[in-house]
Parts: C-alpha cells; sequence; structure tokens
C-alpha cells in the first residue's frame, strides 16, 4: 500500500491530503477567500503570503487526522500548474523541501486532473473509459478519458472565453453579490424563478466548445435597462442557462463516443441546480453520473494526492527536483513532469 501526500496551493485554497490505495485518511484546508473578498477577485500575492502561513499548520492537521508520522509517506505530489504563479511555487517549494528532507520522490500533478481523480475518492476507481466535465473557475472543458494516470487526456471541447465558475463570479458581481459568486448564486437562485428571463444558450448544437461571455453581456444589458429587476429571479435563469448548455453537451459527448459514464468536477459542480440537472438528464440518457461531493469539487490537497497515488500504482517515474510551476500548463496528462 502506497501513502501519498498532496499538496494544492494554485488558487486561494491550502489544501494538503493524505491518500492511500484510492482512499483518503485526511486531509486539512484553509481559504484566503475572505482576505479577497474586497477586492472581488483573487489577488496573487495576498494568496502567495497566505499559503506560507497555513501551509504547515495544515499539514499537521492533515497528518493528525490520518494518524500516521511523515516517514510513513511513499511519495509526495504537488500542483504544478496551472495556477497563480506564485501560489504554485509555494507550495512547490515547499513539497521539494519535505521531498529532500524525508527523502521521498516528487510528483508534479496537473490541478484539473486532480479535480477529476478527486471523485475517486469518494465513487472509486474511473471505468476504463469516461468524460468529464471539469467547471471551474479558470477552465471549461469536456474531456475524453482513458486510464488518468497512463494515457493522454482528449480535448472534446473547451470554453472560447469565459469560464463556466468566471462567468458564475463576473455575474454575481453585476448583481452585486458577494465574491465567490457561485455559491452566492446557487443560493439566491433558490428563491428565483428560472424562466423570469430567457437568456441565450451560446453554441448549443455546435460541438462540443463552450463560450459564456455573451450570456454576461445579455444579462449585463437586461439588468442597466431594469434596474428594479428582481436579483433572484436575474440569477436564476441565468444559472439555469448555464447549466442547460453544460449538461446538453456533456450528455451529447456521452452519446457521440458511446461513453457511459459522465463524471462532472471543479468547483461549479458544487452548484445545486447542476447536480439536480445532471442527474435528470443523465438518468434519461442511460448514463452512468459521478459527482463528488461539494467538498471535494472546490480546490483541495486530497485531489492531488488522490493523483500521486494513481501514479505511483501505475509505476511512473518521479519528478526531477528542477520541477517548476507552470501557471499555464496545458491539460494533456495528470502528471506535468
Ligand atoms: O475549482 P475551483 O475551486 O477553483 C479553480 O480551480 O478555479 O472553482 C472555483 C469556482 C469559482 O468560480 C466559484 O464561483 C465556483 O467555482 N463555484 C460555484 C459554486 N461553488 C463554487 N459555482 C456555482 N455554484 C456553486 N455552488
Ligand atoms: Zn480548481
Amino acid at each position: 500500500m502506497a501513502v501519498v501526500l498532496g499538496i494544492e496551493t494554485s488558487c486561494d485554497e491550502t489544501g494538503v491530503g493524505i491518500v492511500a490505495d484510492g482512499r483518503l485518511l485526511g486531509a486539512a484546508l484553509a481559504s484566503s477567500m475572505d482576505e479577497h473578498a474586497r477586492f472581488g477577485g483573487v489577488i496573487p500575492e495576498i494568496a502567495a503570503r497566505a499559503h506560507l502561513e497555513s501551509l504547515i499548520p495544515c499539514l499537521h492537521e492533515a497528518f493528525e487526522r490520518a494518524r500516521i508520522k511523515p516517514g510513513e509517506l511513499d511519495a509526495i505530489a504537488v500542483t504544478s500548474g496551472p495556477g497563480l504563479a506564485t501560489a504554485l511555487q509555494t507550495g512547490l517549494a515547499a513539497a521539494k523541501a519535505f521531498a529532500l528532507a524525508w527523502d521521498k520522490p516528487l510528483y508534479g500533478v496537473h490541478h484539473l486532473a486532480g479535480h477529476v481523480a478527486a471523485d475517486t475518492l469518494e465513487h472509486g476507481p474511473l471505468p476504463g473509459r469516461s468524460i468529464a466535465l471539469i467547471v471551474s473557475g479558470g477552465h471549461t472543458s469536456l474531456l475524453l478519458l482513458n486510464d488518468l494516470a497512463r494515457d493522454p487526456i482528449v480535448h472534446l471541447g473547451d470554453t472560447r472565453d469565459d469560464a463556466a465558475g468566471e462567468a458564475f463570479d463576473k455575474v454575481a458581481r453585476i448583481l452585486g453579490l458577494p465574491y465567490p459568486g457561485g455559491p452566492a448564486i446557487d443560493r439566491v437562485a433558490r428563491e428565483g424563478d428560472p424562466e423570469a428571463f430567457s437568456f441565450p444558450r451560446a453554441m448549443l448544437g455546435q460541438g462540443f466548445d463552450f463560450s459564456f461571455s455573451g450570456l454576461k453581456s445579455a444579462l449585463a444589458r437586461q439588468v442597466e435597462q431594469n434596474p428594479g429587476l428582481s436579483v433572484p429571479d436575474v440569477a436564476a435563469a441565468f444559472q439555469e442557462a448555464v447549466v442547460d448548455v453544460l449538461t446538453r453537451k456533456a450528455v451529447g459527448a456521452c452519446r457521440a463516443h458511446g461513453i457511459d459514464t459522465l463524471v462532472i468536477v471543479g468547483g461549479v459542480a458544487a452548484n445545486g441546480r447542476l447536480r439536480r440537472l445532471a442527474a435528470e438528464r443523465c438518468a434519461a440518457a442511460g448514463i452512468a453520473l459521478r459527482i463528488p461531493p461539494p467538498w471535494l469539487c472546490t480546490d483541495n490537497g486530497a485531489m492531488i494526492a488522490a493523483v500521486g497515488d494513481l501514479l505511483v500504482a501505475a509505476d511512473h517515474p518521479p519528478a526531477a527536483f528542477d520541477l517548476s510551476a507552470d501557471p499555464s500548463c496545458p491539460l494533456t496528462k495528470a502528471v506535468t513532469s
């Protein structure tokens, strides 16, 4: 049995997780989100400083929860990209120091592959072939997956402009809701009527790419021209437009490629309406749907440990110590080294 430590510092969450054979032993998370809220978005230097302060306490907490000691680790995995450069470097420097001091192999992990692997901690190994919909603050992608640790990741579609989470965050700002916008819209939309407005469904029926900036502009125009609009109604109609396109394209991709497992991951996968609509549409199409519990959808260290665990099991060679942060690392493989 391999015991793998995972470290995640790509954005504003400091995450540490310990995984063994696909099972989560313990995890700890600290967030600098509140420090960014007054700026309406993540400030990289504040995030990096917060990682420095939180990493060691999170590490102790994760070890305590997992009831293991550093000597019992078999490997260390760390997010090397994509993400904020200074934030990534903090985690990378720490992971290298631990790997050197404790004499453990080091693995550089792609953050988005981490989001996918998070689901294995809840639902077990992925089948031989599956389709993943990644919906996070910076990315929206439909992917064809084979063996996550061994095989290249095939992009079926990506966003042409704003990512799904970015659209939630920008629209929340337009509506005067707090940052991060996704959870705020999710909350107020429950009181609204999703049919109060009919917002555009961009690029439906046009392959598997996404576009959300037109929707955001249409909404901004509506709000500007009608300042008295009900915020819950606008939020609900916006959310419906986003999740309608996401779920239609994801189910369409499964059908087009003859694949019967869909996994939805990333921060936006915590959205209540997306989870319900995806469940309905997958059930109707005979597709097995996997979505991790909300705390495993947003950034965390367990998901990075989960990828490390798969890499160790696949006998993947560890990274060299000159492994560097790659802020805009494309997603072609789970391992970045
Ligand atoms: O995956 P994640 O934690 O970080 C990135 O890798 O980007 O995703 C963060 C994004 C933010 O845009 C946030 O607003 C969105 O996920 N998000 C949500 C919800 N919870 C987080 N969007 C919609 N509904 C939610 N409940
Ligand atoms: Zn993420």
